[in-house]
């Protein structure tokens, strides 16, 4: 069964064609990045008209890369929420006048659920139920999955995310956006413990994240060198904040699997790219006797092939929305 993906919840505009979940035929997507660079993040007004300067040509690419028209394809998955309002419409509104006018079922996708689906690509034979760490630019989240649909939260930030956290302090390290990808690559050659930094907890919540506070640490770091005259080491206050979020993120994700008892653990989200994030947690399952799942890299970011896998579970659930959908800014994962 072939399912369309279109995303365009942020700065991607995305489609892709995947069959029963799993197989990916196309995935193309279109990255506004090198514009947004200009102004240090994702300017919304920007965003969503370049989505709707693109999304007939992502969408005729995506068709034409997979070697399939509009008529072998059994249902258009769309993702509805949560990200920035005006972007999501773009996807939203294209996906139901082309299911209006190809007579093909629309199915909503929460961005994130999407993101944990990227794993059913990457690997055949993962199936729920399993924890899931999920790190993007807007979420953090510890997430048991007991099965497609049925998924609930457990652990989540009380403030900025953790792709938000590196993007901040990469940004007061003078690199551009999204900074945490540079950050990741400049922390290889640097000495994560040159700078003591706080390990923030959440008092009474300890499968919660908070970041805040560690990134006004690095950004105070910051501030005390340029006062007293001295030059800040990139590479070592990139390695040893980048350590700081990973053990937050790695420790929280331990408890949780202590907690509920699960051995089966995957990650998703841009952050999932992450090389520390990954070795750490591949480190740590080995230990612990859990399997460890991650995304392949090209489907750690924002794409439409993780939208279709999981346009394809919902579809099968039965989740088929009507052409009174609607985009949503901020929507619970565990709702659907
Ligand atoms: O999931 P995503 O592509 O978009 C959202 O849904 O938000 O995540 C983007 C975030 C950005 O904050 C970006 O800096 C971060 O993922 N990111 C990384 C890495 N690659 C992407 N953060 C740390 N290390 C990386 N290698
Ligand atoms: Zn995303």
């Amino acid at each position: 069964m072939l399912i369309l993906g279109i995303e365009s919840s942020c700065d991607e505009t995305a489609a892709a064609v995947v069959e029963d979940g799993r197989r990916v035929l196309s995935n193309v997507v279109a990255s506004q990045v090198e514009e947004h660079k200009l102004y240090g993040g994702v300017v919304p007004e920007i965003a969503s008209r370049r989505h709707s300067e693109a999304i007939v040509g992502v969408v005729n690419e995506a068709l034409e890369q997979a070697g399939v028209t509009i008529d072998d394809i059994e249902a258009i998955a769309v993702t509805y929420a949560p990200g920035l309002i005006g972007a999501l419409l773009v996807g939203v509104n294209f996906a139901k006048g082309l299911s209006f006018a190809a007579n093909k079922p629309l199915v909503p996708v929460h961005h994130l659920r999407g993101h944990i689906a990227s794993n059913f690509i990457s690997t055949e034979n993962l199936e729920p139920p399993f924890l899931c760490l999920v790190v993007s630019g807007g979420h953090s989240h510890i997430i048991e999955v007991r099965s497609y649909t049925d998924l609930h939260i457990i652990g989540r930030t009380r403030d900025d995310a953790a792709g938000e956290a590196f993007d901040k302090a990469a940004r007061a390290m003078g690199m551009p956006y999204p900074g945490g990808i540079m950050m990741d690559k400049i922390a290889e050659e640097g000495n994560p413990e040159a700078y003591k930094l706080p390990i923030p907890k959440v008092a009474g919540a300890p499968l919660d994240f908070s970041f805040s506070g560690l990134k006004t640490a690095v950004i105070n770091t910051i501030h005390n060198a340029e006062q007293r005259g001295e030059e800040i080491n990139v590479k070592d206050l990139s390695a040893s904040y980048r350590k700081a979020v990973v053990d937050c993120l790695t420790k929280n994700f331990m408890l949780a699997a202590e907690q509920t008892g699960m051995k089966k653990l995957v990650i998703a989200g841009g952050v999932s790219a992450n090389s520390l994030l990954r070795r750490e947690l591949e480190k740590q399952c080995e230990e612990r006797g859990y399997e460890f799942y991650r995304p392949e890299l090209k489907y750690c970011g924002d794409n439409a092939a993780m939208i279709a896998s999981q346009g394809y579970y919902e579809y099968l659930n039965g989740n088929i929305a009507g052409l009174d959908l609607n985009a949503c800014a901020q929507r619970s994962i565990d709702l659907g």
